[in-house]
Formats: C-alpha cells, sequence, structure tokens
C-alpha cells in the first residue's frame, strides 16, 4: 500500500489565502490515477488552512469564544479545499471516499489518541481511494487542535501495512541549507543524523520544515520506504509511482 501527501506547497499557493493551484491538481490527480495499486491521499492546508489558523490562534488550543469564528472557517476552507481535489478525482473516474480528519480523530494535549485507520482499510477493501487532509480537530486536554496532514501519514503508517509513503511538494527534496536558495540539487538521501542548517522558522501552524522531517523519520523508521519530492514538475510523480528513478531525497529510518 502507498500513502501520497499533497503538500499545500505542492497543491496552494501558500503566500495567498485561498488560492489553489488548480491545474496542478489536475495534473497531480491524473498522475495518482495511473497508479493502479491501493493507495491512500492525505493532503495539506498551504493557504487554506495555516493563515487562518494562525490568525485565530487555533494551534495553542480553545482559549476564547473568538476562535469558534476561526474554528469553522479553517473547517470550511479545508472542506473548500478537499472538494476541489475530490472534483479532480471524480473527473478521472477515480472512486474516492472523502474523510475529513476532524470528524473522526481525536487529541489530547496536541497528540493524536484515536484515529480510525480500519475505516480506510474499509474503503480499499470495496476498491475505493480514501482521501483525508489536515484540519482542526477535538482535543481533550486543550480543546482543540491541529492535526496535520503528516501526523495522519504517521498514523496510517503505524496501523496499515504501507510500503511507501510519497510526500509531494514544491521543491526538489531535502536540502542542506534553509532556505534553500534555488539551484542546489537535494540531498539524495537523509538520516536522523544528517547535518541539516534549518535556518528559517516558517509561519505554518503545524510547525516547521524540522518538524515535518522528524515526522518522515518516525514513518521511515516503522520500515515504509519515505520519499520527498517536487510535485510541480511534471510527470515527476507519475514515474515515482512507477518506480522510475526521479530527483528526490529519501528519508532513511536508520
Ligand atoms: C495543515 O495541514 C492543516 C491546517 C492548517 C488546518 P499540514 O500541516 O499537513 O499542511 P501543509 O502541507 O503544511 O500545508
Amino acid at each position: 500500500m502507498l500513502l501520497i501527501k499533497l503538500g499545500g506547497s505542492a497543491i496552494t499557493d501558500k503566500s495567498k489565502p485561498l488560492t489553489s493551484r488548480v491545474d496542478d491538481i489536475k495534473r497531480l490527480v491524473k498522475e495518482i490515477a495511473g497508479f493502479q495499486g491501493k493507495k491512500i491521499v492525505v493532503h495539506g492546508g498551504g493557504s487554506f488552512g495555516h493563515i487562518k489558523a494562525a490568525e485565530y490562534g487555533l494551534a495553542e488550543g480553545y482559549k476564547d469564544e473568538s476562535q469558534k469564528e476561526g474554528i469553522c472557517i479553517v473547517q470550511r476552507d479545508m472542506r473548500v479545499l478537499n472538494q476541489i481535489i475530490v472534483d479532480a478525482f471524480y473527473e478521472v473516474n477515480v472512486a474516492v471516499a472523502s474523510i475529513p480528519a476532524g470528524a473522526i480523530t481525536m487529541f489530547d494535549n496536541g497528540q493524536m489518541i484515536k484515529f480510525p485507520s480500519d475505516v480506510f482499510s474499509h474503503y480499499l477493501e470495496l476498491g475505493i481511494t480514501p482521501i483525508t487532509f489536515g484540519d482542526v480537530v477535538v482535543d481533550i486536554s486543550r480543546g482543540i487542535s491541529i492535526c496535520s496532514g503528516d501526523d495522519i501519514m504517521l498514523q496510517l503508517a503505524k496501523d496499515l501495512n504501507v510500503e511507501k509513503c510519497i510526500f509531494v511538494t514544491a521543491v526538489d527534496g531535502i536540502f542542506s541549507n534553509y532556505p534553500a536558495g534555488g539551484g542546489e540539487k537535494p540531498l539524495p538521501i537523509v538520516a536522523r543524523d544528517s547535518v541539516i542548517e534549518f535556518k528559517s522558522e516558517d509561519v505554518d501552524v503545524t510547525g516547521s520544515m524540522k518538524r515535518k522531517l522528524d515526522r518522515m523519520f518516525d514513518i521511515a523508521s516503522l520500515g515504509s520506504k519515505v520519499y520527498v519530492m517536487n510535485g510541480l514538475v511534471p510527470d515527476r510523480l507519475s514515474d515515482a509511482l512507477k518506480g522510475n528513478e526521479i530527483t528526490c531525497t529519501e528519508v532513511s529510518g536508520d
């Protein structure tokens, strides 16, 4: 089984609120549709999630009434983005079932404590591709939390028999220095002891690139193959899905 995360930077313009990269989404979905095996698609929020979640302080938990509006806005916006992706699958005749994280998962103090991966397995048995996404979720001690697509990738990799995880981003892979200035080549492979300079602190409510990479190491340690690749280059994802060699970074669990 394969897990694909469509990162927010590949499917939205992260700097402009509510701006989806519709053409890239349609192309990526077509590339995914060409892969016949079992797969689960997870997507991030990009400018449909992070901007308003940060504005309403949702990552810090439920503190006051004013956040109710923010919870509602972010959940709505994430569903709007999800619908764009679901429609793209529908257009290429791939049956998908949308499973919003906010409806099924529970957190405690910022950590996922409940996630029904068996629901995903049942859809897969029916030949239906489950699709889920980062979301505002309930948290039993903090009221609410932001569940990232990366949290979901890790949980699915823990619970199901996942051979490969592909993180589709807007860059070629993981670099030795951040911010990556462009022009340089990604590291072919990274391990926990690789020296990587994370200089920039980005505004993502679910954490910096470092935190995302830590999640990837956790997944790789479970035995799944993990790759980070650029989804903005046409055919790169379909090449990866065919098992062809591509420009990317492999994340090692060692
Ligand atoms: C973020 O999910 C979800 C919300 C902010 C509601 P991710 O953290 O997985 O999103 P990207 O991929 O970084 O945009």
